[in-house]
Protein backbone atom coordinates (compact mmCIF):
# COMPACT_ATOMS: atom_id res chain seq x y z
CA UNK A 1 0.00 0.00 0.00
CA UNK A 2 1.09 3.45 -0.72
CA UNK A 3 1.31 6.24 1.66
CA UNK A 4 1.44 9.56 1.26
CA UNK A 5 4.08 11.35 2.73
CA UNK A 6 3.80 12.65 6.45
CA UNK A 7 5.90 15.47 5.50
CA UNK A 8 7.84 17.09 2.86
CA UNK A 9 11.88 16.68 3.52
CA UNK A 10 14.36 17.87 0.84
CA UNK A 11 15.89 15.29 -1.04
CA UNK A 12 12.90 12.85 -0.43
CA UNK A 13 12.24 10.36 -3.05
CA UNK A 14 8.20 9.50 -2.61
CA UNK A 15 7.67 10.16 -5.65
CA UNK A 16 10.68 9.12 -7.53
CA UNK A 17 10.33 5.88 -5.76
CA UNK A 18 7.84 4.43 -7.85
CA UNK A 19 10.93 4.84 -10.60
CA UNK A 20 13.09 2.54 -8.36
CA UNK A 21 13.28 -1.56 -8.26
CA UNK A 22 10.62 -2.93 -6.62
CA UNK A 23 11.86 -4.44 -2.93
CA UNK A 24 13.65 -7.88 -2.78
CA UNK A 25 12.69 -8.62 0.70
CA UNK A 26 10.32 -8.46 3.25
CA UNK A 27 12.26 -5.50 5.29
CA UNK A 28 12.89 -2.20 4.09
CA UNK A 29 16.03 -0.61 5.91
CA UNK A 30 15.43 3.14 4.68
CA UNK A 31 19.07 3.78 5.79
CA UNK A 32 19.15 7.69 5.58
CA UNK A 33 15.42 7.98 6.63
CA UNK A 34 14.48 11.68 6.37
CA UNK A 35 10.44 11.45 5.16
CA UNK A 36 10.77 7.81 4.54
CA UNK A 37 10.38 8.26 1.03
CA UNK A 38 11.11 4.90 -0.46
CA UNK A 39 9.52 3.18 2.49
CA UNK A 40 6.10 5.00 2.41
CA UNK A 41 5.46 3.16 -1.15
CA UNK A 42 5.73 -0.29 0.46
CA UNK A 43 4.11 0.25 4.03
CA UNK A 44 2.75 -3.41 4.22
CA UNK A 45 5.99 -4.62 4.54
CA UNK A 46 8.49 -4.17 7.74
CA UNK A 47 9.68 -1.16 7.68
CA UNK A 48 13.52 -0.20 9.53
CA UNK A 49 14.19 3.36 9.76
CA UNK A 50 17.29 4.93 10.24
CA UNK A 51 18.11 8.32 11.46
CA UNK A 52 20.37 10.82 12.64
CA UNK A 53 18.63 14.29 13.24
CA UNK A 54 17.12 14.14 17.23
CA UNK A 55 14.14 16.22 15.43
CA UNK A 56 13.37 13.66 12.68
CA UNK A 57 13.88 10.83 14.74
CA UNK A 58 11.57 12.05 17.29
CA UNK A 59 9.15 12.58 14.40
CA UNK A 60 9.04 9.55 13.76
CA UNK A 61 9.04 7.93 16.93
CA UNK A 62 5.71 9.70 17.41
CA UNK A 63 3.90 8.62 14.44
CA UNK A 64 4.97 4.86 15.03
CA UNK A 65 3.51 5.35 18.49
CA UNK A 66 0.54 7.21 18.46
CA UNK A 67 -2.81 6.56 19.03
CA UNK A 68 -5.07 6.83 15.98
CA UNK A 69 -7.52 8.51 18.11
CA UNK A 70 -4.76 11.35 19.02
CA UNK A 71 -4.06 11.88 15.11
CA UNK A 72 -7.48 12.31 14.67
CA UNK A 73 -7.80 14.64 16.84
CA UNK A 74 -4.84 17.50 15.80
CA UNK A 75 -6.06 20.46 14.50
CA UNK A 76 -7.13 19.73 10.85
CA UNK A 77 -5.26 21.40 7.71
CA UNK A 78 -5.46 21.52 3.86
CA UNK A 79 -2.65 19.57 2.06
CA UNK A 80 -2.25 18.78 -1.78
CA UNK A 81 0.70 16.62 -2.90
CA UNK A 82 1.26 16.40 -6.67
CA UNK A 83 1.14 12.65 -7.79
C1 LIG B 1 17.72 13.40 1.92
S1 LIG B 1 17.09 12.86 3.46
C2 LIG B 1 16.47 11.27 3.09
C3 LIG B 1 15.25 11.32 2.27
C4 LIG B 1 14.40 10.09 2.41
N1 LIG B 1 15.10 8.88 1.97
C5 LIG B 1 13.12 10.31 1.67
O1 LIG B 1 12.93 9.74 0.61
O2 LIG B 1 12.29 11.10 2.18
C6 LIG B 1 18.53 12.39 4.33
C7 LIG B 1 18.28 12.01 5.78
O3 LIG B 1 19.37 11.23 6.25
C8 LIG B 1 19.67 11.61 7.56
N2 LIG B 1 21.06 11.22 7.83
C9 LIG B 1 22.21 11.84 7.47
N3 LIG B 1 23.28 11.15 7.88
C10 LIG B 1 22.80 10.05 8.50
C11 LIG B 1 23.43 8.92 9.13
N4 LIG B 1 24.76 8.82 9.20
N5 LIG B 1 22.63 7.96 9.65
C12 LIG B 1 21.29 8.06 9.59
N6 LIG B 1 20.64 9.10 9.00
C13 LIG B 1 21.38 10.07 8.47
C14 LIG B 1 19.43 13.10 7.57
O4 LIG B 1 19.21 13.59 8.88
C15 LIG B 1 18.19 13.20 6.71
O5 LIG B 1 17.01 13.10 7.48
Amino acid sequence: MRLLPFFCYFGGKWRAARKYPTPQHDTIVEAFAGGAGYALNYSDRKVVLHEVDPTVYQLWDYLIHVSPAEILALPSAVAHVDD
